[in-house]
């Protein structure tokens, strides 16, 4: 990228626009073209072996690598502030090779117990098959995460701020104590998105997205990616997507991706100015009894959530009511614009119940030990007018 005869690094957005791409290489694209093919045709036997030994640049067979897939890498890393990026088929995709690539039978992984529900259900009953062992730990009590720190745990894995309900987990803290212990710290960033917290720069390993949400941001593709040094990320690669699960992002999704991280930071920045009106408005009324939002004056993790987020909150509130999940679901049920539906980053406001819907995998006894309570909701705040939406809220709260 040009610097103008400066040293100074573009900033996120526009390296979110021009980094990796020359149009000139391109035929004048503008926009980098969509590489619909599975295989690729070498000149020679030999520059093929070169190739595949890895001596010579180029590509092989889609299953690894294509053009459109790696310019989504080269920026998402670049967002994360990381050596290297790999993109895959959805952000459950991301985890599970990231996981099955750097964890072996006999590890221990320890994990927040607070997490998206799919993710949640790979950790309690699917890696435990491969001979791993899991141990969940309320990542937001530092005493129990270094007491747990004994069992000598080959990787570390959480989110911040957690799904659903807006825990914030001390990134710098527990990086420093993994390290001690030779583990691995793997972050997910999706709520956040690195326009907002950049795990790494706080001492993480790895970062993983669903770009499902926010850096696809528009509602109509699956995605995910995984960033971090190239000692890690590149045998995800090999094994994670070539040998164990083939999970490769499809050209298209890179591409849609593509298109919806030149807009990240402007939506980021709306979604997370509409959330703060939201989540106030919610919290000035007499039915909620509770709303859980990193910028709200008694968001209880304020100093950390400084500290890691900034002066942003992202678009994800947690709020509860009072008469519980009954006065939940009528407030649901009384919105007329705002969608209830899964998922979160996108144009469209959405409402769920989680211990129904995301976290119905967890069993009710886990989510009853592990804080997920009944009468909890997560909206994600989307683009539309926040007037329009405090209007819908509003009208909704008064049936309630
Ligand atoms: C925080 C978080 N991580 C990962 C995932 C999984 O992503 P995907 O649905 O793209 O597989 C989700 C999905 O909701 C999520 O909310």
């Amino acid at each position: 990228m040009p610097k103008h005869g400066t040293n100074r690094k573009p900033g996120a957005a526009t390296r979110a626009i021009h980094l990796g791409y020359e149009p000139s290489e391109f035929r004048g694209a503008l926009t980098m073209p969509m590489f619909l093919t599975s295989t690729y045709a070498f000149e020679t036997a030999q520059q093929g072996a070169g190739i595949f030994a890895g001596e010579e640049p180029g590509y092989v067979y889609g299953r690894t690598k294509n053009p459109t897939q790696e310019l989504l890498e080269i920026r998402m890393a670049s967002l994360e502030n990381a050596e290297a990026g790999l993109a895959s088929a959805s952000g459950i995709a991301a985890i599970t090779t990231t996981i099955f690539t750097h964890a072996k039978a006999g590890d221990t992984i320890l994990v927040d117990q607070v997490i998206y529900g799919c993710t949640f259900a790979f950790f309690a009953r699917e890696i435990t098959e491969f001979g791993v062992t899991t141990k969940f730990v309320d990542m937001t009590d530092l005493n129990a995460v270094e007491d747990a720190m004994k069992s000598e745990p080959r990787m570390v894995f959480f989110e911040t701020p957690s799904n659903p309900n807006m825990r914030m987990i001390d990134i710098e803290a527990i990086s420093h104590m993994a390290r001690k212990v030779g583990a691995m710290v793997v972050v997910d960033n999706t709520f956040a998105t690195p326009i907002i917290q950049r795990p790494l720069e706080l001492g993480a390993d790895l970062v993983v997205h669903s770009a499902t949400k926010f850096l696809g941001g528009h509602g109509d593709l699956l995605g995910g990616i995984v960033c971090g040094s190239s000692e890690l990320v590149n045998p995800i690669r090999g094994r994670g997507l070539r040998v164990l699960t083939g999970a490769t992002i499809s050209p298209f999704n890179a591409f849609q991706i593509l298109r919806g991280l030149k807009t990240l930071k402007l939506r980021v920045d709306a979604h997370s100015q509409s959330a703060q009106l939201v989540a106030e408005n919610l919290a000035k009324s007499e039915k909620t009894t509770s709303v859980i939002y990193p910028t709200l004056p008694d968001y209880p993790q304020k100093a950390l959530a400084k500290k890691q987020m900034g002066d942003q909150g992202g678009a994800i509130i947690a709020v509860r009511f009072d008469g519980g999940a009954e006065a939940g679901h009528r407030f649901i049920n009384a919105l007329e614009m705002i969608k209830c539906a899964v998922s979160l980053g996108d144009a469209e406001t959405l409402v769920q119940h989680p211990a129904s819907m995301t976290h119905s995998i967890y069993t009710p006894e886990e989510r009853a030990t592990f804080g997920i309570d009944d009468d909890l909701l997560r909206i994600a705040v989307g683009l539309e007018e926040v007037e329009d939406l405090n209007a819908d809220i509003n009208n909704a709260l008064s049936q309630v």
